[in-house]
């Protein structure tokens, strides 16, 4: 399996809680490795765009409103099979279905504040992470 990059965000809800150090040691002991990270306070236009294949959906200002409520942690994330792991650290989008374990289960409120997002496949990760960060932030992690 080749190495792969995902994007990740830890969302306004898990930041407030302080719980930023805790969600990259969770990532960190599965074996991935932060390539860049930034904290950034997401303006309305900024996150519209990020969801905007979600536009059409009932929840859709509520998200954009929770996105841009404060700072979140925004970070590439490489290691073998990253899209996929990420996953299954983050678990399922609505807490009630997550896997005991997972950053859901453990730290998310609901299904509109739910702590993480990460990357669906490979293509949006790429889109994901140029949506955030220029090839000069991407720091490539030879060991
Ligand atoms: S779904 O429901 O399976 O299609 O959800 P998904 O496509 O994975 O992602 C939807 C994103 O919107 C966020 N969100 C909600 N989803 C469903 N229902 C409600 N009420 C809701 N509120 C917010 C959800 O967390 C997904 O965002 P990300 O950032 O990808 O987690």
């Amino acid at each position: 399996m080749a190495i792969e990059r995902t994007f990740s965000i830890i969302k306004p809800d898990a930041v407030a809680k302080n719980l930023v150090g805790a969600i990259y040691q969770r990532f960190e002991a599965a074996g991935l490795k932060v390539v860049a990270a930034k904290m950034v306070h997401l303006d309305k236009a900024k996150a519209e765009g990020f969801y905007a294949e979600h536009s059409e959906r009932p929840f859709f200002n509520a998200l954009v409103e929770f996105m841009t409520s404060g700072p979140v942690m925004v970070s590439v994330l490489e290691g073998e099979n990253a899209v996929l792991r990420h996953r299954e650290i983050m678990g399922a989008t609505n807490p009630a279905d997550a896997l005991a374990g997972t950053l859901r289960a453990d730290y998310a409120d609901s299904i509109d504040e739910n702590a993480v997002h990460g990357s669906d496949a490979p293509a949006s990760a790429a889109r994901e992470i140029a949506y955030f960060f220029s090839d000069e932030e991407l720091c490539p992690r030879t060991r």
